[in-house]
């Protein structure tokens, strides 16, 4: 009995040991793996950056070089004494950008949308985005050439918005929607017909329109200019653009020729250019970045498809012509926009209240001035009712469509040349009569736009010695 007791002893304290050992293992298992878990929790943050620091630094350095209010400095900037020398705004000059240029003129020419800068650079921290060297360096993102994150992005934000239904229809990215109009009237283009399709715009259109169906001058389609020409024609191979708001004159519009093969061209239906009464619904609409966030430099656009076989012909055209449109950086980049603007949408930091209250104020100075005298006149808008803004909210359009009223001012960009203004007068279909004025670039385009344009209004003879009277 003794014996058996001293031969079992042994077997039984490994046992214990042993047992003793694996539960040990398994809690240090435990606590390893959940108190340092293989990636921080979603929503966390690195608490000491190692390899982001310089690039933080240098962001963070050149953003707070001083131009005085009238330029920026830009981390690719050109170097002066190893420093990004600062990029002046029109009639500004120095190196810190704080000396005015005199004999300057207003160039108020493009739809450069700079007025929302200040809006980004109130929302520094948010909007700053860091990706690494090795960020995306393939040909493919999340779903081929488009990042599914972003798509989701988009549509939440039209929903939110309530400018789109974008249910039921398909979605491609582009570089810049100019990649995508082209892409659609390819598309939409009938194969093996009889005749090329007819590619039409409403007067005044948006010139590229026409200088890109010229350019690429396909055998399938041809730019047969303005609808007003085709209205009792029966002709129904038409490819309609319509651009509402439209560019230049910021009015909604609809089909003129009611056919089936319509590009809505959607770049300024946001609230920060118009009032957005209903959701817009149709088999194609375009929307662009530029407009909305204002990052025209990324080159990013989109379409809504409905029909499968346009939405596939236009996939083969992005493959054929870029590798499938939208660069995956840009895409990186800018779902974090998407994700601020979403975040702080019906707060004091609204993109579309900041827009629209800068316009507005913008539209209402003009109109002001311009209507001190009956020698120019501006297109005619209403205030509307905004289901965003769940009001009836002032106008805030992009631009000016202005007209020359004295029967001798026959040219009117010549005659804002003359004194002062550069604006663009031509490439939409219309009279010269009209010139269009841009409202969408920093306040020290929009500034120099008033004090080149009061004395035009208020002494009309004189216009020509206004030259360099800034
Ligand atoms: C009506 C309209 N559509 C499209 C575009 C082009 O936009 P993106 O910068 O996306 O090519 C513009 C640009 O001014 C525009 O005014």
């Amino acid at each position: 009995m003794g014996k058996q007791l001293i031969r079992e002893t042994p077997a039984k304290v490994f046992l214990v040991l042993f047992s003793l050992s694996l539960l040990l293992n398994i809690f240090f298992f435990c606590q390893h793996f959940f108190s340092h878990p293989l990636f921080p929790p979603i929503g966390s943050t690195v608490s000491d950056p190692s390899w982001t620091r310089r690039a933080a630094e240098e962001a963070e350095a050149v953003a707070a070089i001083s131009c005085s209010g009238h330029g920026r400095a830009y981390v690719d900037g050109v170097l002066d004494n190893g420093r990004p020398m600062c990029e002046c705004n029109t009639c500004y000059t120095g190196t810190d950008c704080s000396v005015l240029l005199s004999n300057c003129s207003a160039d108020v020419e493009s739809g450069d949308p700079l007025f929302l800068e200040p809006y980004w650079m109130q929302h520094a921290a948010k909007s700053a985005v860091v990706l690494s060297g090795w960020h995306r360096m393939s040909y493919a993102t999340t779903d081929n050439s488009k990042s599914l994150e972003l798509e989701k992005h988009i549509r939440t934000l039209h929903a939110a918005v309530g400018n789109a239904i974008t249910d039921g229809k398909y979605l491609v990215f582009g570089m810049g929607s100019t990649q995508l109009l082209n892409a659609l009237v390819y598309a939409l283009s009938p194969e093996n017909a009889s005749s090329p399709a007819s590619v039409v715009a409403t007067v005044p259109y948006y010139s590229m329109y026409k200088g890109q169906t010229e350019l690429f001058n396909g055998r399938d389609y041809e730019w047969k200019g303005a609808t007003a020409k085709w209205m009792k024609s029966n002709k129904t191979n038409f490819i309609e653009f319509v651009t509402s708001p439209n560019n230049p004159d910021c009015l909604l519009y609809n089909s003129a020729l009611g056919g089936s093969s319509v590009i809505y061209d959607h770049a300024y239906y946001w609230p920060h250019f118009t009032a957005i009464p209903e959701p817009a619904d149709e088999d194609v609409m375009t929307f662009t970045m530029s407009k909305l966030s204002g990052h025209a430099g990324s080159r990013f656009g989109w379409a809504f498809i409905k029909d499968e076989n346009v939405y596939n012909k236009v996939s083969d055209y992005l493959h054929y012509n870029s590798v499938g449109g939208a660069s995956r950086d840009t895409q990186s980049r800018l779902l974090n926009y998407v994700k601020v603007i979403l975040a702080e949408i019906g707060s004091d930091g609204d993109i579309f209240k900041f827009g629209f209250n800068k316009l507005r104020k913008r539209w209402h100075k003009l109109q002001v001035l311009v209507s001190s005298s009956s020698r120019f006149s501006l297109q005619q808008l209403s205030p509307q009712y905004c289901t965003y803004f769940k009001k009836i909210r002032d106008p805030s359009p992009a631009y000016a469509w202005l007209k020359c009223e004295n029967e001798e001012d026959t040219n009117c960009a010549e005659v804002l040349m003359k004194g002062g203004i550069i604006s663009r007068g031509t490439g939409f279909g219309a009279s010269t009569r009209y010139t269009r004025l841009s409202l969408l670039k920093t306040d020290d385009h929009f500034e120099m736009l008033l004090q080149k344009l009061k004395p035009l209004v208020t002494s009309p003879d004189e216009n020509s010695s206004n030259i360099s009277s800034f």
